[in-house]
């Protein structure tokens, strides 16, 4: 089954083509970030022009790369929420029009339901590749049902049980900030510029991360909800009326903040897996790719006996493969959208 997945929910125009949910034929994300730079964030208006303008050329590309003619599809799976609303709309009528010019099967697809189905694709090479020689290495182990996962993104955080397809239990999530959105503000504070999760991820490989002592929220040791806001205003407090970090000690800095982040987000997955006693830990999400927290959460795993899963960093981040990934089980159970499909910004899980 092949199945187009078109994905633009926030900054990234992306679309990719997915064997039988699995297998990554082609995967092509054009990433906004250096138009939404100059102003500090996402602005909503110019993102969706940017998928205006990009979408087509990169739709034509996803088909390229995986030796495709668009009327191969079995189906196509778009973003429809959660996410910013015209930008939303651009994926989402570019895929009903597709799908019916094409005559092929058109579903939504929830951008969550996507980051957490990431953890099944697995790259293929291309049919039409210069070498078919060089042997894939094996697909990883896939997470059985029921498992837990960590969602961390810039606008989402949460632990959530997923008992099968399509069928997941929220167990705790940020009463505030999420944790890629602390990333980010603590950036711009910095002075790192916009997204600043990477650049502090980069940072802080280099730094003490107890060089700054920063507070962890832990609302409840045995809730599973989050809070970032607090530990966000305490990097500002500390930063104020003093000269910003430089060399060293913006890498002890960054270091100290990202620590805090792992530290909690760590402590609230390792609690989910006691109280919920499910040994299976599904990690993704932007913030999944932070270098900080797969270690950690790979030394905590090891030490209390548990198995994660983690999406290599391009897959945690937003892609189409993943809304590919996560439409054709839905594809495969029967769901259709109709033309009257719409997009939803704050679409639940
Ligand atoms: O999942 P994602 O690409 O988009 C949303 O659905 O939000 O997540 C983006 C978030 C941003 O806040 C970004 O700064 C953060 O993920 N992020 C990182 C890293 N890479 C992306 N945060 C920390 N370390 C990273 N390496
Ligand atoms: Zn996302």
């Amino acid at each position: 089954m092949l199945v187009l997945g078109i994905e633009t929910s926030c900054d990234e125009t992306a679309a990719s083509v997915v064997e039988d949910g699995r297998w990554v034929r082609s995967d092509v994300v054009a990433s906004q970030i250096r138009v939404h730079a100059a102003f500090g964030g996402v602005v909503p208006e110019v993102a969706s022009r940017q998928h205006v303008a990009t979408i087509v050329p990169v739709l034509r590309q996803a088909a390229a790369d995986a030796g495709i003619d668009l009327a191969d599809l079995d189906g196509i799976a778009v973003t429809a929420g959660p996410g910013l609303v015209g930008a939303l709309l651009v994926g989402v009528e570019t895929a009903k029009s597709l799908g019916y010019a094409l005559g092929k099967p058109v579903v939504g697809v929830n951008h969550l339901a996507g980051h957490l189905a990431a953890v099944y694709l697995h790259d293929r090479a291309p049919a039409t590749g210069a070498s078919t020689d060089a042997p894939m290495p094996p697909p990883p182990p896939l997470p059985p049902d029921p498992h837990l996962a960590l969602l961390v993104s810039g606008g989402h955080t949460a632990l959530i049980r997923v008992d099968g397809p399509g069928q997941t239990a929220l167990l705790g999530a940020t009463r505030d900030d999420a944790a890629g959105e602390a990333f980010d503000k603590v950036g711009k504070m910095l002075g790192l510029g916009y997204p600043g999760g990477v650049v502090i991820d980069r940072l802080a490989a280099t730094g003490n991360p107890s060089a700054f002592a920063l507070p962890r929220a832990l609302p409840r040791r045995d809730d599973l909800d989050f809070s970032f806001s607090g530990l966000k205003t305490a990097v500002s407090v500390m930063l104020q009326g003093r000269p910003l970090p430089e060399g060293a000690a913006l890498a002890d800095f960054a270091a100290s903040f990202q620590a805090a982040v792992v530290d909690v987000l760590c402590r609230k997955a390792r609690r989910a897996v006691v109280l919920q006693g499910i040994p299976h830990l599904v990690v993704c999400g932007g913030v999944a790719a932070n270098r900080g927290l797969r270690a950690g959460l790979a030394a905590a795993a090891a030490e209390d006996g548990f198995q994660i899963y983690i999406p290599p960093p391009k897959r945690c981040t937003d892609n189409a493969a993943m809304i590919a990934a996560a439409g054709t089980r839905l594809l495969a159970r029967g769901d259709r959208a109709g033309l009257d499909l719409s997009v939803d910004p704050g679409l639940p899980l």
